[in-house]
């Protein structure tokens, strides 16, 4: 089995914290397995909870909107989540839920190897930039972590409720693409 199949399945029944009491279904990531881009949110949405895949409610539509509009397509890329699995009435992660369920992720990235990834939001650019940073003041400057270069943006989910970021979370989407564009360049050795 190949190795991010393999911790899917290892996902699925994951019961390290007390989520797994109250989760519908794990949600542990989507996409491409070899993609050079890795979008990380949040914890999965009560949509996402059902449906077992990331970003399908209301903030997914607005992720949709913005990779469309960056000519980036889901299934070229992998989208995961801090968190696989809902925390009741989606509240914010808690600090030993993040580092319960960190492996999963340290594992998606090993397996997928991407060259850009994409912290959406505060929970996710925390794993890689220091505690006291915010995606505010982080959103659009990249910087490098383990030999990939990381490229924060904002969560979607805060397009919902503050739509003047929502030109800043398109350009950022295009950033993105046009850095995927060059670290596959220097990967392909181009
Ligand atoms: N918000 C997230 O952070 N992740 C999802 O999958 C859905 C909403």
């Amino acid at each position: 089995m190949d190795p991010l199949e393999e911790l899917h399945r290892g996902a699925l029944a994951c019961r390290r914290c007390a989520l797994a009491k109250t989760r519908g279904r794990v949600v542990f990531g989507s996409g491409h397995a070899g993609a050079s881009i890795l979008l990380i949110g949040e914890a999965p949405g009560a949509n996402e909870d059902r449906g077992g895949l990331p970003f399908i409610g209301q903030a997914g539509k607005l992720l949709d909107r913005a990779l469309a509009e960056a000519a980036l397509r889901r299934e070229d890329l992998y989208i995961a989540n801090v968190l696989k699995c809902r925390p009741p009435g989606n509240r914010n992660p808690k600090r030993d839920e993040i580092e319960q369920c960190r492996p999963w992720l340290e594992g998606q990235i090993e397996a997928i190897d991407p060259g850009v990834i994409v912290p959406m939001g505060n929970f996710a650019l925390k794993l890689f930039a220091g505690a006291s940073i915010t995606i505010g003041k982080a959103r659009g400057k990249r910087f490098g972590h383990g030999g990939r270069a990381v490229l924060p943006i904002y969560h979607p989910a805060a397009l919902l409720y503050n739509r003047s970021l929502l030109p800043l979370f398109h350009e950022d989407m295009r950033s993105v693409a046009a850095l995927a564009a060059c670290t596959e360049q220097g990967a392909g050795g181009g």
